[in-house]
């Protein structure tokens, strides 16, 4: 595989280099970030073990323990590289302001930058992504190395984006917010400036995006398959904007392109790892740095909206999940599945509710949920005893049946995808309902 793979590398980082295209470079890094991150798991898998870095897998006979927090070898492989790609991204900066005569003094675009000047603010906005991917990643791995109480590691993510938020404020400081069509004649303006609000509406999305793909885990692959699928849909939604959409988006959705092409690299060869049946567990280090993947992708595009449309499955986790998170039922440490040892299949798993029923003012919603068929609730002498916990991964069995779990994996990531591909389809039908125009169709 290596021997194959190697040379098609050097070959598109070659032409890459030739065209000038930052997205072929990306391409040609993602492909080294697949390389060397299958090369290093299995080499430190042990290592892991050794320092304690290690988790029971829940779903399999005898519950054998592997390697956990591997996703910190993703993030340290993929930032190394992004470090490496700033020469390819910036080439043709480089060469349209280089002093030295001959076609150097010539733009390699169509069209020409103002003044020919090297564009330090787009190379801040990059370096301040890696740096708040950097703190992301290092403050997962205190979470898993400590094991921290859900109330405290839930805002850790936010700590992280600060370097973000900041060169934000100094580079663009740009809060305003385009208003719907409808809406312009009423307000009598076409924008509104959200200040500080605006800072707070990124800040959410920097906490959320880490964390509901931290929740909606358990399953052997799922961490690492629904960051996949979820960098497969912002790529689609990016080759719309590079192919059909006007050039002034096209700068957004290069970068947005560029970020997520090596991280797809590297999440690949986790997948390998961390699928049914898994050999290492990717851990709070790789959900909360895909999370902010997407975050920093969303915020510095300006495209955060469209990006929560993608995340549609995580948010219904997450409010699903929300009696639960905020102690109105009571939640217990792992949600995840209840797996069989006879038929070797997963079940939902239950929360006991004799000893600590849930808040009196729940309890006809957890009836109404139970006719609805939401979740499954249990009752002796009509009291309620016990209920399914309450995430989108035993919903899924609660609707489905009992499965084995690469079956429920693939079920969770194929929903996901046909969810993505719908939103996107609606929001750039319903973008131009809403604006009178879509970015997309800007050009027509
Ligand atoms: C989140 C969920 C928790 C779920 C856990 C599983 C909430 C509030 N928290 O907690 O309900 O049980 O993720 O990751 O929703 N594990 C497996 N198989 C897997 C993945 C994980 O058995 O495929 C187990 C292993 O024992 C592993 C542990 O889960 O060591 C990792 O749990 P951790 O990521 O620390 O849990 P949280 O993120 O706190
Ligand atoms: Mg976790």
């Amino acid at each position: 595989m290596f021997r194959y793979l190697l040379p098609s590398i050097v070959l598109v980082i070659a032409y890459s280099s030739k065209q000038h295209s930052a997205v072929l470079s990306s391409i040609a890094f993602s492909l080294v970030g697949y390389v060397v991150t299958d090369l290093l798991i299995p080499r430190v898998g042990n290592s892991f073990i050794k320092i304690g870095l290690y988790g029971k897998d829940l779903s399999k006979v005898g519950r054998p323990v592997i390697p956990e927090c591997i996703g910190a070898i993703c993030a340290a492989v993929y930032i190394l590289l992004m470090m490496f790609c700033i020469p390819f991204m910036f080439y043709k900066y480089m060469v349209t302001t280089t002093s030295g005569g001959g076609i150097r003094d010539i733009s390699t675009e169509s069209y020409q930058l103002t003044d020919n000047l090297f564009p330090h603010a787009k190379l801040s906005e990059y370096l301040s992504s890696l740096l708040c991917l950097e703190s992301t990643a290092l403050l997962g791995i205190a979470d898993d190395l400590f094991d921290l109480r859900w109330r405290h590691k839930f805002f850790l993510p936010a700590i992280g984006a600060i370097p973000l938020l900041v060169v934000y404020y100094v580079d663009f400081g740009a809060t305003h917010v385009l208003i719907p069509g409808f809406m312009q004649n009423w307000l009598q303006r076409t924008n509104l400036d959200l200040g500080a609000l605006y800072y707070m509406y990124m800040m959410s999305m920097t906490i959320f995006c880490p964390n509901s793909i931290n929740i909606l885990a358990g399953v052997n692959g799922l961490e690492v398959g629904q960051s996949i699928v979820l960098g497969i849909l912002a790529l689609l939604n990016d080759s719309l904007y590079l192919t059909m959409g006007p050039q002034t988006s096209w700068e957004s959705h290069r970068f947005s392109a560029i970020i997520i092409l090596p991280f797809l690299g590297v999440s690949a060869a986790l997948w390998k790892w961390n699928r049914w049946p898994a050999k290492v567990f990717v851990g709070d280090t790789y959900c909360y740095f895909a999370g902010m993947i997407f975050a920093v992708v969303g915020i510095l595009g300006h495209f955060s909206k469209t990006m929560l449309l993608l995340f549609l499955p995580q948010i219904l986790n997450f409010l699903y999940s929300c009696p639960q998170l905020f102690h109105i039922v009571p939640c217990p440490r792992h949600r995840l599945p209840r797996f069989d040892e006879n038929d070797g299949l997963l079940y939902p798993s239950i929360t006991n509710l004799k000893e600590t029923p849930a808040k009196k003012f729940f309890q006809p919603v957890l009836r109404a949920l139970h006719v609805l068929k939401l979740i499954h609730v249990e009752f002796v002498n009509g009291e309620i005893v016990s209920c399914t916990n309450m995430t989108l991964i035993n919903l899924v069995l609660v609707w489905l049946g009992p499965m084995r779990e690469d079956r429920l994996c693939n079920t969770i990531l194929q929903l996901q995808f046909v969810v993505g591909v719908v939103a996107i389809i609606a929001r750039h039908a319903l973008g131009a309902l809403l604006f009178g125009h879509d970015n997309l169709w800007a050009i027509v």
